[in-house]
């Protein structure tokens, strides 16, 4: 099998997740090829047998870029094995994964993809007291430290929320289809 892992990200979370799971779907067997979706003006995306996009999510939304990736190619897509994923704050919690399954992942599929995707995967995000990433990252920054502040978490470290577990089990998966 041949596999595309393409994601979309702005400060480096998903680019990451990306990484990990072209590793495992490489260390399967498969020949793959990982691709930051801002280096790629027209890809040629038709000789993959499998096709994973994913993105962070800013606002609600997916990368530009990445989401552009899923319309431009959606005929060719239709004939492939699409996964998706995204990497979210919304991951983080328990009570808040169904509305970011719904809105980053179900609700992109349905608009963009002809075919359901064969898998999604909904990732954690990191908290970065010590990052240096602009007013918006900064601010939403403060709010997720009074919220850690309140449940009694330390806000001055760094939390990686992305189980890597899970992420690898569900890249693995992707090959057994
Ligand atoms: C300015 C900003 C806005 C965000 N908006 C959302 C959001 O609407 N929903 C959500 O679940 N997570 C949100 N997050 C968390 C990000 O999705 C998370 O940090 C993700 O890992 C970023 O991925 P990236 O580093 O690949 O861009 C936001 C984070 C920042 C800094």
């Amino acid at each position: 099998m041949k596999a595309l892992v393409v994601y979309g990200t702005r400060y480096g979370t998903a680019a990451e997740i990306a990484e990990e799971i072209a590793r495992v779907i490489k260390e399967e067997g498969n020949e793959t090829d990982l691709l930051d979706v801002r280096s790629i003006k027209d890809p040629d995306v038709s000789s993959y047998d499998l096709v994973v996009v994913g993105s962070g999510i800013k606002m609600g939304k997916w990368t530009s870029k990445a989401l552009k990736f899923l319309q431009k190619n959606k005929e060719t897509l239709a004939t492939q094995k699409v996964a998706l994923f995204v990497s979210c704050g919304a991951a983080n919690e328990e009570k808040s994964r169904p509305e970011g399954q719904e809105k980053y992942l179900d609700a992109v599929a349905a608009k963009n993809l002809v075919n359901p995707p064969v898998a999604t995967g909904l990732f954690g995000s990191v908290y970065d007291p010590e990052a240096k990433h602009g007013l918006m990252y900064k601010l939403t920054t403060s709010f997720i430290k009074k919220d850690l502040e309140k449940k009694g978490i330390d806000s001055s470290k760094r939390h990686d929320y992305r189980d890597w577990d899970e992420i690898r089990d569900w890249a693995r998966g992707l090959t057994r289809d």
